[in-house]
């Protein structure tokens, strides 16, 4: 059992960072609530312009969420019934489900040990119906986007990506969002930056595209009176836009915390029982949206952690190919054997920006414990 000597270390704590912006984001909402600016205002194209200098994109446009950035994205790119889209089976559901929403078909790829997909299962996995890949740049760390890139070119394909978890992750100096035809992020209130509710943003070069996109968002318009084709409503509040451009000055220290808490744990487990920790490659700068352990006792040490005071989290037990949602896709446990193992021996360490060193040291001491019992 926890006993008083034991820091409390939760997943996340989403109050202690509000505490440390509540002034201005309050004196902003206020503010906004005063001129009644609700939709796409001044404090959203503020939001835009400011997410697409820091992708280095020549567009953000702000939707709901992140599962509409991806469904949008498919669905300006023209991509529906009859096509394959692949993408990676370890993911959040909404990377497969966007698919099925367009109304195409989700086809999976095995990732590699650094839970990114694989670029030769992508290989394998391309038919004369695949129209786009979508890259997925989970845990916060770049996928192989060259090798994907390259992929994409020879074979004519759209390579979108899901940055949902990667904001402000770099590869060789490029940010994610910048490299396919469209960036997917998500604000959900336990990413990175996080709105206080729901939202999301599409980055993208393409001028074309970001016109359809703009008016897909919302019902297709063109203007107050006119629709050049049906759509519907997926935009991003004017007033989570204010919260989130408070937050986004704050992001590159909040994501230097991630880093250096990742730095932390990485020392501090090294060569620790059978332990795998995440590392960044060359040229990656990975910004710890999670910091997943790998170990064959993981229920054991999440078990262990529990009754510390430590709380972990699994992203995400069951993979996509085999939810029942994806029944009908006819998958059997042994398709993806790489996600399948990681599913098993996967662990979310907290690594959230306020997290004090002594409660980092808390989490290494106890897992060192753990191994040595
Ligand atoms: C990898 C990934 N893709 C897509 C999404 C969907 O984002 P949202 O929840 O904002 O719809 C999420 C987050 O939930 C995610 O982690």
């Amino acid at each position: 059992m926890a006993t008083d000597t034991h820091v409390k270390v939760p997943y996340v704590n989403l109050g202690a960072q509000y505490a440390g912006i509540k002034g201005e984001v309050l004196e902003r909402i206020g503010k906004l609530l005063d001129s009644g600016a609700f939709i796409l205002g001044q404090e959203g194209s503020d939001f835009e312009d400011s997410f697409a200098t820091l992708c280095g994109t020549k567009h953000a446009i702000g939707v709901a969420n992140g599962t509409d950035a991806l469904f949008l994205s498919l669905m300006a790119l023209g991509i529906g019934a009859g096509d394959e889209v692949i993408t990676a089976p370890n993911s959040f559901l909404a990377s497969a489900s966007s698919i099925a929403l367009a109304g195409a078909k989700p086809v999976f790829a095995d990732v590699l040990d650094d839970f990114n997909l694989d670029p030769e299962a992508v290989r394998k996995a391309i038919t004369p119906r695949t129209k786009a890949i979508i890259a997925v740049h989970l845990t916060g760390r770049p996928a192989r986007m060259p090798e994907l890139l390259a992929i994409a070119k020879e074979h004519g394909l759209q390579l979108i990506e899901d940055c949902a978890q990667a904001i402000g992750a770099t590869l060789n100096g490029r940010h994610v969002g910048s490299f396919g035809i469209t960036g997917c992020f998500s604000l959900h209130p336990l990413k990175n930056l996080a709105a206080a509710g729901d939202g999301g943003v599409i980055t993208t070069n393409d001028d074309a595209l970001a016109a359809r996109l703009l008016k897909a968002r919302n019902h297709g318009m063109r203007d107050r009176d006119h629709s050049d084709f049906f759509s519907y409503n997926s935009r991003l509040d004017n007033l989570q836009a204010a919260i989130l451009n408070v937050k986004m000055r704050e992001l590159p220290r909040w994501t230097e915390r991630r880093r250096a808490i990742a730095a932390m744990y990485q020392q501090g487990l090294a060569g620790v029982g059978d332990l795998l920790l995440p590392q960044d490659r060359n040229g990656e700068r990975a910004v710890y949206h999670t910091f997943i352990i790998q170990t064959a006792r993981r229920d054991a040490l999440k078990q262990f952690l529990q009754e510390h005071g430590i709380d972990s989290k699994i992203h995400y037990p069951v993979p996509i190919h085999l939810q029942q949602a994806a029944a009908h896709l006819g998958h059997k446990r042994g398709d993806f054997p790489e996600t399948e193992k990681q599913c098993a021996t996967i662990l979310s360490l907290p690594v959230f920006a306020e997290l004090a060193d002594e409660q980092v040291d808390q989490v290494i001491r106890s897992i060192k414990a753990f191994f040595a019992s």
